[in-house]
């Protein structure tokens, strides 16, 4: 069992690289790592972060986001963003945005794909034939790279398609053997994926549309949270939408969003 010290010793690094709060859940610390460390020939728990901790960039802590993190996520979760998507925002963009054909939405912890392939179903339904001429590329970003390979390779189980309406599975899916399916190449070219910390600086050019971070700012603390919607909110287009999970909520003392509805703000 790991002990308070080396336990001490997770949570702060935790925190601060990734802004995950792992306070009070020592036994679900151990759980993920212990496991992890034994089979990997460390001695225990110090040995392991020392290696963490020299190179935090490294494959170590790599391994440690990878074990640590809870990426739990399905098709269709939440699904009234999506309809409010299709509804009210696009066709408001699709008028905004008529010169430059241009719409930037981010999928900010996007976990094993299942947001952003959905969000760029959403889009190809919207736009229909049209849809070649706008530039709707989905930014699908996390923290872990296990769950980005999971989402680049696109493969799901039937039950995990399942719930997605009959036309979407025909179109976007490809049977490639008894249990699986695959996102066709059609569908992957619309996501984008990459590794992103959200703790980091924003490195991106320009303005987001739509930003979907959802299911993520619960790891957080209140601190983190206040400091994180800041950073979107400069780097959201004015107007711009930004929906969180639906079980959460943001404190507007500390960042200027306009609450639209239960979990949707704008800016
Ligand atoms: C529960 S999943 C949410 C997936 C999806 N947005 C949804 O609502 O179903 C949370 C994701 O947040 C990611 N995450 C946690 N901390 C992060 C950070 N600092 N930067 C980027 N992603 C982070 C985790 O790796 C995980 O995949």
């Amino acid at each position: 069992m790991i002990t308070e010290q080396e336990f001490h010793r997770i949570v702060v690094f935790v925190k601060q690289k990734y802004g995950i709060d792992l306070a009070g859940k020592q036994v679900l610390v151990n759980g993920r790592m212990e496991n992890y460390i034994l089979r990997n020939g460390y001695s225990g728990y110090d040995e392991y972060m020392a290696k963490v901790e020299k190179n935090p960039k490294g494959e170590e802590a790599r391994n440690l986001i990878n074990v640590l993190t809870t990426n739990h996520t399905y098709f269709m979760r939440e699904f009234e963003h999506m309809d409010y998507l299709k509804q009210i925002i696009l066709p408001q963009l699709k008028a905004k945005e008529s010169a430059k054909k241009d719409i930037r939405i981010w999928s900010a912890a996007s976990s094993t794909g299942e947001e952003p392939y959905t969000i760029a179903m959403v889009l190809k339904d919207y736009f229909g034939l049209d849809h070649k001429l706008w530039d709707t590329r989905v930014l699908a970003t996390d923290l872990s790279t296990r769950v980005l390979e999971v989402a680049q390779r696109g493969k799901y189980l039937k039950e995990q398609i399942d719930p997605l309406p009959e036309s979407w599975k025909r179109h976007y899916f490809k049977r490639v053997s008894a249990l699986e399916y695959q996102a066709t190449s059609e569908l992957k070219k619309e996501v984008i994926f990459r590794q992103f910390n959200l703790m980091n600086p924003f490195p991106f050019r320009k303005k987001f549309h739509v930003v979907f971070m959802r299911n993520v700012m619960i790891y957080f603390d209140d601190a983190t949270k206040q400091q994180l919607l800041r950073k979107v909110y400069d780097y959201m287009e004015p107007g711009g939408y930004l929906f969180v999970g639906t079980t959460e909520s943001i404190d507007r003392k500390g960042n200027k969003f306009q609450y639209v509805k239960p979990s949707i703000y704008q800016k």
